[in-house]
């Protein structure tokens, strides 16, 4: 089998002069070389966004960032988006530190299932952007799964079933399994604080199951395992079918890929088109990472 013509993965066929990319899967994927993320120039920011576009999940390796310089990298791309988790730094509210040290072992870390970035908001974030400052030398994986990949294999039969349809995206789930109370009432994922509003999140938003990329234009399938709780009008028996389903089709492993991480890797996914997984099995070692958002679209 294979996904796209050759020509897909050549840097001169797809304009690419600046940067040189190195795909990571067939799938989806690519490392990028040849640049510095602090010091980016107009051209080469509009050959990433155009990879990213591409291979809806890339990385750079060997960077040195500061939460500033992931700041002003961010709003290449747009506003922030709300973060609906946590408070962000002091002096960078716009960056999630998120940290699980070596001694702390928790039921399941934050993102371990696969999902789409806080899809139960009414404008959910766009591009999600990681600096992982210090990784362990193995485990704490990040898995990617491609979604418009996914929705081209679909029949047509089945395209059309699902077209009308919406999707309840709500983290009652997440915050059920995820979130921990401590004795002070503060509540946490390991080290991570929580100050999030319950309520509306476990309201969450219904979105179109299938949606339209609004830079390309390209469909993908809007679902996942942690928030896709229901779908407008069907009842809970018939939801289940068709979203277990494709919570199958879409993590099928031929449309995924898998990073293993490195001291000072810089990661950027598109949420309209991917969905992410990332790995619980690294107690004993130190996991450190920065997170900012690029504000989103309503899905269309
Ligand atoms: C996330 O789900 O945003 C975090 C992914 C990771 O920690 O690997």
């Amino acid at each position: 089998m294979q996904f796209y013509a050759p020509a897909a993965y050549d840097d001169t066929a797809l304009g690419f002069s600046e940067i040189s990319t190195v795909p990571l899967a067939s799938a989806m994927g690519a490392e990028i070389r040849g640049v510095d993320i602090a010091r980016v120039s107009e051209r080469q920011f509009e050959e990433i966004r155009s990879a990213l576009y591409r291979y809806k999940m890339i990385y750079f390796r060997n960077q040195e960032i500061s939460p500033a310089d992931q700041e002003r990298f961010t709003l290449c791309f747009g506003p922030f988006g709300t973060d609906a988790y946590t408070q962000g730094m002091p002096g960078h509210p716009n960056v999630q530190h998120l940290v699980k040290e070596a001694a702390t072992v928790v039921p399941r870390v934050f993102g371990e299932t696969w999902h789409t970035d806080s899809p139960f908001l009414p404008r959910p974030p766009a591009i999600s952007l990681l600096y992982g400052l210090e990784v362990p030398p193995y485990g704490g994986d990040t898995w990617w799964s491609n979604t418009e990949l996914a929705y081209s294999f679909l029949s047509e039969t089945m395209k059309e079933l699902l077209a009308p349809l919406r999707v309840h995206m709500s983290g009652r789930e997440v915050i059920r399994n995820t979130v921990v109370t401590s004795e002070k009432g503060r509540k946490k994922v390991g080290e991570i604080e929580i100050t999030m509003d319950q309520q509306h999140i476990i309201e969450g938003s219904f979105h179109p199951l299938v949606r339209t990329h609004p830079a390309t234009g390209k469909k993908s399938l809007y679902v996942d395992h942690a928030y896709s709780l229901g779908i407008q009008g069907l009842d809970n028996e018939e939801a289940a079918a068709i979203l277990g389903f494709l919570q199958r089709h879409i993590t099928r492993e031929i449309f995924t890929c898998r990073l293993r991480w490195e001291n000072r890797s810089f990661v950027i996914w598109d949420n309209r088109s991917v969905i992410h997984y990332a790995f619980n099995d690294y107690d004993g070692y130190r996991r450190e990472l920065y997170r900012t958002i690029v504000e989103g679209e309503k899905p269309e």
